[in-house]
């Protein structure tokens, strides 16, 4: 069977990321993408979403809420079948904001090694209490102690 997938040339294999582990690893399914068989944006904006959210609420010691989507670049199509692999890493720290950079590797073409980088976004997130209000962030020593 021909697929988007096995068809697409693969110019930017590098591979993925040495000595990094994936905060994510997800496989989109049909039910995810367009009729053109690219996979929805949306789908994969909730997925970094997600992936983000994983480390800046290990840094905040507890829930987060999504502020801000400061950047979002689709650099390359992710079909069905592509198994994503989604990295994300603290930028910045604020008072109660934490600002993550997440990005999105695709393993397509399985038995022909191809890897390609397809998304990469910066997310802000707000440390927020149980009324849903904005929260310092706790200093780091309180973190490892
Ligand atoms: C998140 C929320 C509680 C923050 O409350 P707020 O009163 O708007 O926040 P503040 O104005 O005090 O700003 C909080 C932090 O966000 C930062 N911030 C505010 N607007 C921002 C923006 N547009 N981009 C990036 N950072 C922003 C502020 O600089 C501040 O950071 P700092 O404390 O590190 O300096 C509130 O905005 C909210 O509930 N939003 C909806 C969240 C949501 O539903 N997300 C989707 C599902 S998770």
């Amino acid at each position: 069977m021909t697929t988007p997938e096995n068809t697409t040339p693969c110019p930017e294999h590098r591979g993925l990321p040495v000595g990094r582990m994936p905060e994510l690893r997800m496989m989109p399914a049909p039910s995810d993408a367009n009729v053109y068989g690219d996979v929805f944006g949306g789908w994969i904006m909730s997925q970094v979403d997600i992936a983000g959210s994983l480390p800046a609420t290990r840094r905040a010691n507890g829930r987060v809420a999504t502020i801000s989507v400061n950047s979002f670049v689709f650099k390359n199509p992710v079909f069905v079948g592509d198994l994503l692999s989604f990295y994300a890493d603290i930028v910045k720290v604020g008072n109660t904001s934490i600002t993550v950079n997440v990005e999105v590797y695709a393993e397509r073409n399985r038995l022909q090694a191809c890897t390609v980088k397809v998304t990469e976004a910066t997310l802000t997130y707000v440390a927020t209490d149980s009324d849903r209000k904005p929260r310092k962030v706790p200093p780091l020593e309180t973190l490892l102690a």
